[in-house]
Parts: C-alpha cells; sequence; structure tokens
C-alpha cells in the first residue's frame, strides 16, 4: 500500500448495508454453483448472473470495469477454467466433465459492493486428484488468511498466513493480483498480496472490510495475460484455484459477509 491511502472503517449503519450485499452476492453465487455442469458455456453462466441481478434489481460492478485504460470488461461474471487464474471473460467456451471452474461474483447496491468467488468441478470430482487437493488447499489458504483478520493484527499477517499454507505443498502462490479493501467501491485501499512476511504494514481494525482472493497454481506462480486483455492463465499452462470472501473485521474476530449456509 503507498503511503496515505487511507483505510475505511466503517460505521455500524454501513456494516449493514454491506451485511446485506454480501449476503445477496452469496446467494447469486451458490446459485451460480448449482448451474455448473458438463455441456454448459461460461456465456451461459453469464447471462444466469445477468438476469439474478436484473430481478433483483442490482447492478455489476464487473460490467465495464475498465482500470487503467484497459478493455472495459464485458460480463457481470468471471469464469475461469482450469489453466485460467482469474478474469477469464463468458463465452462459448463448453464444461467438460473433469474440468475445474472459477466463478467469480461481484454486485453493488446503493452504492456498497459485495464481492466473492469459489472455485469447484464440473460434473464428479476424482476424490484426492490433483485438482481436488488444490481446491481444499486454497479454500483452506483462504480461511488461515481470514483467521487473521482480528484488531491489531497487522495486514501482511493475512498475506503471510496464506502463502504459507499454499507453500507447504509446494503450491505457487500468484503474485500479479492481490485481494483488496472493499465498500463504497470495489476496489479500495489497501492491496492485500497473497504473501509476504508477518508484522508488516498497518494495523487491523474493527469495521475494515477486505476481500481475501488467494489464487494458488499446482505449478509455478507465474501468470500470463492473453490478448483479450483480461483473461489471466498460469504461465506453464498448471491448474490454478482462486477462492475469494468479503470480510468485516470485528471485536469479535472476522465476520465472512459472503458466507452462508451451503457456501464456501
Ligand atoms: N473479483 C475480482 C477482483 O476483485 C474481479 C474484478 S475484475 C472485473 O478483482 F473486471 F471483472 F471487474
Ligand atoms: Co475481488
Amino acid at each position: 500500500m503507498s503511503l496515505g491511502e487511507r483505510i475505511a472503517i466503517k460505521s455500524r449503519r454501513e456494516i449493514d448495508q454491506m451485511r446485506e450485499i454480501g449476503h445477496i452476492t452469496a446467494e447469486i453465487l451458490l446459485e451460480l454453483r448449482e448451474r455448473v455442469q458438463p455441456g454448459v458455456t461460461t456465456g451461459q453462466l453469464d447471462e444466469l448472473a445477468t438476469k439474478a441481478l436484473e430481478e433483483r434489481g442490482l447492478n455489476s460492478p464487473f460490467l465495464g470495469y475498465a482500470p487503467g485504460g484497459v478493455a472495459p470488461y464485458p460480463a457481470v461474471l468471471c469464469a475461469s477454467v482450469n489453466e485460467e487464474i482469474v478474469h477469464g471473460i463468458p463465452g462459448s467456451r463448453e464444461l467438460q466433465e473433469g474440468d475445474i471452474i472459477s466463478l467469480d461474483f461481484g454486485v453493488e447496491h446503493r452504492g456498497w459492493h459485495g464481492d466473492s468467488a469459489v472455485t469447484i468441478a464440473v460434473g464428479e470430482i476424482v476424490p484426492s486428484s490433483e485438482a481436488d487437493k488444490l481446491m481444499t488447499v486454497t479454500q483452506d489458504a483462504l480461511d488461515k488468511g481470514i483467521e487473521q483478520m482480528v484488531p491489531g493484527s497487522r495486514l501482511s499477517d493475512i498475506g503471510h498466513a496464506v502463502e504459507s499454507r499454499a507453500e507447504k505443498e509446494g503450491y505457487g502462490v500468484v503474485r500479479q493480483f492481490v485481494g483488496h479493501g472493499i465498500g463504497r467501491e470495489m476496489h479500495e485501499p489497501p492491496q492485500i498480496p497473497n504473501y509476504g512476511r508477518p508484522g508488516r504494514g498497518p494495523r487491523l481494525r474493527t469495521g475494515m472490510v477486505f476481500a481475501i482472493e488467494p489464487m494458488v497454481n499446482i505449478g509455478s506462480e507465474k501468470a500470463k495475460v492473453l490478448k483479450d486483455e483480461w483473461t489471466a492463465v498460469t504461465a506453464d499452462g498448471s491448474l490454478s484455484a482462486h477462492f475469494e470472501h468479503t470480510v468485516l473485521i470485528t471485536d469479535n474476530g472476522p465476520e465472512v459477509l459472503t458466507r452462508i449456509a451451503g457456501s464456501h
């Protein structure tokens, strides 16, 4: 985080709004994951997501998002299959049995944002397969990061916990993309790398809300972005998983705003 970038502390009323948007984000993401099966295209999942937003009168913070002059993001969902790490643009790609897919979905309502992602298997997952283990470890790494979100911890404790979990398995933790503060904007300060030495950076305080989103590769952590200006893939073609939650820091520890019964 560069100097002078303030981390917003949300008020009680603001937190209530964020709880609501977090819940809605989780609900829609759960709906979408139930539709994942062989033969479905990523474009169809994006259509379902668009309908879910329309039905509820909600906006997409993803659609048209264009940081730093890149091509505006053309969908409401990021659907990243297998070696795609994040920001996969939905389209005609048909899901196949044995694929894994990251669904990354954001919602905006009355000026507040929710953001969450989950990686799941298409069809039956082979228990203890490489893909199964990758997803389990990445979700676990997210949970380990979230556990650090208590008042008084330091920002880099989050990334350190994420990285330690993934590296124990010899997996590569992506460095090119990071988690972020979230609230009035989808991306607020601070940036939250998924790696680093512990005990660095600002102290965490009650009322801060962060989107924590580890991206973990079976092989090297190196990523490259395709010509569409968005889709990030592993440089070595290895499988990648991505999990994300919007999390509030409270006096009693982390509160995962995008977690509901049945979700990750
Ligand atoms: N959840 C991702 C993030 O936090 C997706 C945003 S990229 C977008 O960066 F283009 F789809 F908006
Ligand atoms: Co995010």
